[in-house]
């Protein structure tokens, strides 16, 4: 059987960052109502004319080099991104070209916001374990400062530019143990961005729009759930796990899931206060932090877990 590891991750981040004190010389709100509600300190914000692909290239190619592989031996690029550089061609195709790779290999986007990296994983992990791909590049890449009312204190404060990376190959040896993803189209209308290219303009609202409250309340039920199934679907109990990489929203989110789920704190990689909200971005960023730090080791194994939009939300059980 086939099986696919994490060969090596990478992450970028844009140089500018914006504090939460520098917000709020802009926008009505403050450092303490930010960081006391999310956690969040800071975030980076891409420069004028940096796009999705900018970030993923440079995340990808830190991941190329801790996986000790050559771009030419990639055959797979998935790209998660909700914020791609156009509406088409797919941001992966992008990336393939300024990376130099020329040898035709698949690249495609995925598209489930903030859940969309661990789509793209267990995506990269079907075409790795069925044979259709060996090496694979699965990216998550987001500039969703562009998605923001600079003037909406109620969402503009929560979120940032950034990319993160993986290179998942073919293994003898079990990655992956176990993963679950779920989506429910039901609740789209909480958490949204409507605006779309149609007949030549932008039909509907270019910014994103978010019920905070509602969201909170689906995200801890719904990731709660997920965690204890895909627990339970390997035959592992919480004591089992050496690290949780959540996705980034908001630390409550985070601190009441891992309640929910009997794990404990110093065992979760908390980004959130540097990177706030990246979306596609957050899980594979807080991956490389981690292993960057030495907090994840090799034979660890890892609980990664996130919701977004869609809503769509999912579920992994790796090993590293
Ligand atoms: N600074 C200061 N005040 C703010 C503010 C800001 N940045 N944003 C909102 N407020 C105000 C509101 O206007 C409201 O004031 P009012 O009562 O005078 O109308 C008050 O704070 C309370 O707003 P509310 O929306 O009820 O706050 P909250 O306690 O629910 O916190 C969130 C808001 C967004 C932090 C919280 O709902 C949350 O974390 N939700 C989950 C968001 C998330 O993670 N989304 C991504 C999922 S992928």
């Amino acid at each position: 059987m086939i099986h696919s590891r994490i060969l090596g991750t990478g992450s970028y981040l844009p140089t500018r960052r914006v504090t939460n004190d520098e917000l709020a010389q802009t926008v009505d709100t403050s450092d303490e109502w930010i960081y006391s509600r999310t956690g969040i300190k800071a975030r980076h914000i891409a420069a004028a004319g940096e796009q999705s692909s900018d970030l993923a290239v440079q995340a990808a190619r830190a991941a190329l080099e801790a996986a000790h592989v050559a771009a030419s031996e990639i055959d797979l690029i998935i790209v998660a991104t909700a914020t791609p550089d156009m509406t088409f061609p797919a941001t992966a195709c992008i990336v393939q070209n300024k990376l130099g790779i020329t040898n035709q290999c698949a690249a495609f986007d995925v598209q489930a916001v903030c859940a969309g990296f661990m789509y793209a994983l267990v995506t990269a992990h079907q075409y790795i374990q069925s044979g259709m791909a060996t090496k694979a590049l699965v990216i998550g890449a987001e500039v969703f400062s562009r998605l923001l009312d600079w003037n909406d204190r109620r969402t503009c404060v929560l979120f940032g530019d950034g990319a993160g990376a993986v290179v998942l190959g073919a293994s003898d040896e079990p990655g992956l143990l176990q993963a679950k993803l779920r989506a429910d189209g039901a609740f789209a209308h909480i958490l949204n961005t409507p605006g779309k290219v149609a007949c030549g303009a932008v039909d509907a609202s270019p910014f994103l729009y978010m019920d905070g409250q509602a969201v909170f309340k689906f995200a801890v039920k719904a990731l709660a759930e997920i965690g204890h199934e895909v627990m339970q679907l390997a035959d592992i109990t919480a004591d089992d796990i050496d690290c949780v990489v959540p996705h980034q929203a908001n630390r409550r989110i985070i601190d009441a899931t891992a309640k929910h789920l009997g794990i404990s704190p110093e065992k979760i990689i908390i980004t959130v206060a540097e990177h706030g909200n990246t979306s596609a971005a957050s899980i594979p960023l807080a991956l490389d932090t981690g292993v960057r730090d030495g907090r994840i080791k090799r034979g660890d194994t890892l609980l990664l877990e996130g919701i977004g939009g869609g809503f769509a939300w999912g579920a992994l059980l790796l090993r590293y």
